[in-house]
Order: structure tokens, then C-alpha cells, then sequence
């Protein structure tokens, strides 16, 4: 028997490799998702596998698919989960189980395993992709069958059977990054009414102190894919993770919040999404010229409902392919230019133009136009206040009888 484990290299997974081997007498292949989570934790992975027992290890490199394929059209949706989370998580799942299914397959693997706890939200996005590419597969969740509960638990396992591991028994937030993302859980922030310590923030700096000058930057959009950072042309992952830079040393991108799992219980994250922030934005402003107001509306609504579908991990169903089309249709003349104000924490839109822009000073100006007709607004009010009209003269007449 053979299983694939979605490993990382942390404490969790190395305990998992052996603990499969030892549960379902099976070899156990690694597999490693580069999906921009940094050189920290992929550093070294390969052999940490080899070490807990995987009889190989396979890293495959998710930075450009997961820019590409789901970042940013996922942007172009606005999605944001309970009007605040830009999914850096679960955004990375779908790619991820994707790519776990292909090795199994590769190696002729019956089973898939991952290190979710039985409490997330990532479980269900996992297994869910799972059942849609591969329901042939037998899925393991070990933290759902194992009696381990604690750091301590897998280090003392990992210790009687000399395997090594490089973790320390406290360990005080989980962590979560990708290119789009880093999320802290976990520690003092288990209390809501706990502040944030400074150690919970690395991809940011604090706001207070972010420079005391503004920076500046020109964003270029064609359809709404960005195409140039100050008019220099550059690429999907190379803009995010230059604007991940950019906007973090303004303390840009932070978010804490309290958010409802799929699973039902509340939890507390910290999470910060820098390039995400501005490049939404960016976006946002070039919308508010070139949409109109029903279609504006339309997307916003369009933005919740697949920010709900993303987060409860139904990427691999036909109705993201409804609602990415949508926004794809949506998104096409959002081609143009803003510029982005970055300062102490917060990103506003300064400048935006665009050849599909709807925005026409003739018709709104306040000083004199020769384009419109004031006397037009006088039957349009009438007929848009037909109904308040006649149920007054009815309430009225109800009365007097
Ligand atoms: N609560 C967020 C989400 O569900 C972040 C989860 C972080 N996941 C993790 N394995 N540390 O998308
Ligand atoms: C986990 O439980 O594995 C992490 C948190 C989540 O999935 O929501």
C-alpha cells in the first residue's frame, strides 16, 4: 500500500510519516507544495521527509498556477470572505490537493493523507477536492484518529522511535503562508480580548512605525489582470511578491479578525495580505469609473457569493466555473491606470483613468452643462415615487370614510 502525505516539514507532518507507516503498514511518499511559502520552510525539506521514514519526497512548484489560475481571478471577483478576509488559505487548498491527486497517480499511489486538524475549515477543503479528482482514494486524517493532542505528544513520539526533529515543544502561533499570505492563529490571540504582540506580524511592520513619507505607485490593469508596476511591464508572481515588499514595509495588509468556520465554531486570525490589499484596492477604484451602477452591484454581490464558495472549499464544482466566468465578463473593461497612495498602514486610490471610463464630467459637473436637461429628472421622480404617492392618497381617503 502506498499513501501520499501533504507534508510540510513541520512538526505535525514528520510525526504523521511515521505514524502511517506504523497504522496502515503502508510506504509513505511526501509531498511538498511550493506555493510561495518562502525558502525558511522549504529549505531542507527533502531530507526532513527522507529522515521521518517517506521512502521519497516530491516538491512541486504551485507559484505561477496558483498566481494565475486562482489569485487573480479570484481577485476580479472582490471576494472577501465575511467582508474582510482576502482567503489567503484557502486559496492555496485547491492547487494544492490538485497537485497531491496527480502524484498519487503518478506513483500508482490508494491513499491520501493530510495533517488538518478535525476542527478546520482545511480539512474539508482538502477532502472536498479530493472527492471531486479522485474518489477512488482512500483519505487518512490522522489528527481525527490519533489519541496525540499536544507539541509535546508527537515530540516524546517522534523521540522513541529517533527520529529527528528540529522543533521546539512550545511553539506559540500556527502559521500559514503562501505567495498571497501569511496567517497566525493560536497564543494570546486565542482571547479576543487580547491585542495582537508584535511577534504575531512578520510580513508587515507596524503602522506607527512605517515611513513618515508616502510612496507612491502607478498600477496598470488590462482587463483587470495587472500588467505594469510604474510602467515597467512584470509578471503574475513577481508583482505580488514585489508588491507583498512594497506595501509591507507601510504596515499595509494587516487584518485581525474573528471569523465563522465552515465547521461551526468562531476562531480568532491574524492575517496579512499586503500585495492582496493594494491590488484590491487598485481594482476597486478602477471599477467605481467604469462600471455601472447595476453591474457594480452585481459584483459586489457576485464577490460575496464566491468568497462564501472559496472559503468552504466548492472550487471544484461547476458553479465556480459559472461564477469565474462571470467575473472574467465583468472584469473586461477594466483596463487603465491608478495610482496608489501608501502610507502608515493604509493604501488609497489617488489617480485612476481609463478609455472605458464611464465617468463624464460634462454630465456631472456642478458648474454649467450643455448635455443635460434638469426638466428630464421632474417625470422620472414622479414615476420612481408612483407607488409612495398612491399609497398616501389611499391612506388618506381610507381616513376620511
Ligand atoms: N482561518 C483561515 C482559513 O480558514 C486560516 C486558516 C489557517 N490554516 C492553517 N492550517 N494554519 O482560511
Ligand atoms: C486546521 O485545523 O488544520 C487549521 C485551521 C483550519 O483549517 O481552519
Amino acid at each position: 500500500k502506498k499513501v501520499v502525505l501533504a507534508y510540510s516539514g513541520g512538526l505535525d507532518t514528520s510525526a504523521i510519516v511515521p505514524w502511517l507507516k506504523e497504522n496502515y503498514d503502508c510506504e509513505v511518499v511526501a509531498f511538498v507544495a511550493d506555493v510561495g511559502q518562502g525558502e525558511d520552510e522549504l529549505e531542507g525539506v527533502e531530507a526532513k521527509a527522507i529522515a521521518s521514514g517517506a521512502s521519497s519526497c516530491h516538491i512541486v512548484d504551485l507559484k505561477e498556477q496558483f498566481a494565475q489560475e486562482v489569485i487573480y481571478p479570484t481577485l476580479k471577483t472582490g471576494a472577501l470572505y465575511e467582508g474582510q478576509y482576502l482567503l489567503g488559505t484557502a486559496l492555496a487548498r485547491p492547487i494544492i490537493a490538485a497537485a497531491q491527486v496527480a502524484v498519487a497517480r503518478q506513483v500508482g499511489a490508494d491513499a491520501l493523507a493530510h495533517g488538518c486538524t478535525g476542527k478546520g475549515n482545511d480539512q474539508v477543503r482538502f477532502e472536498s477536492a479530493f472527492a471531486a479528482l479522485a474518489p477512488d482514494l482512500t483519505v487518512i486524517a490522522p489528527w481525527r484518529e490519533w489519541s496525540m493532542r499536544s507539541r509535546p505528544d508527537l515530540l516524546a513520539y517522534l523521540a522513541e522511535r529517533n527520529i529527528p526533529c528540529a522543533a521546539s515543544a512550545t511553539k506559540i502561533y500556527s502559521r500559514d503562508a503562501n505567495l498571497w499570505h501569511i496567517s497566525t492563529e493560536g497564543g494570546e490571540l486565542e482571547d479576543p480580548w487580547n491585542e495582537p504582540s508584535a511577534q504575531v506580524w512578520t510580513w508587515t511592520v507596524a503602522p506607527e512605525q512605517a515611513p513618515e513619507q508616502p510612496e507612491y505607485l502607478q498600477l496598470s490593469f488590462t482587463a483587470g489582470s495587472l500588467t505594469a508596476i510604474n510602467e515597467q511591464p512584470i509578471a503574475a508572481v513577481a508583482a505580488i511578491e514585489q508588491l507583498n515588499k512594497i506595501a509591507g514595509a507601510h504596515g499595509i495588509g494587516r487584518l485581525d479578525m474573528v471569523e465563522n468556520r465552515l465547521v461551526g465554531m468562531k476562531s480568532r486570525g491574524c492575517y496579512e495580505t499586503p500585495a492582496g490589499t493594494v491590488l484590491y484596492a487598485a481594482l476597486q477604484g478602477l471599477e467605481s469609473l467604469v462600471l455601472d451602477r447595476t453591474t457594480q452591484d452585481y459584483r459586489i454581490r457576485l464577490g460575496n457569493e464566491f468568497a462564501q464558495l472559496m472559503y468552504d472549499g466548492r472550487w471544484f464544482t461547476p458553479l465556480k466555473d459559472v461564477m469565474l466566468a462571470a467575473a472574467e465578463q465583468i472584469a473586461k473593461p477594466l483596463t487603465g491606470d491608478v495610482v496608489v497612495k501608501l502610507y502608515k498602514g493604509t493604501v488609497s486610490v489617488t489617480q485612476k483613468r481609463s478609455p472605458n471610463s464611464l465617468y463624464s464630467n460634462a454630465f456631472a459637473t456642478f458648474d454649467e452643462d450643455t448635455v443635460y436637461n434638469q426638466k428630464h429628472a421632474e417625470g422620472f421622480i414622479r414615476l420612481y415615487s408612483l407607488a409612495s404617492r398612491i399609497r398616501c392618497l389611499h391612506q388618506t381617503a381610507a381616513a376620511e370614510a
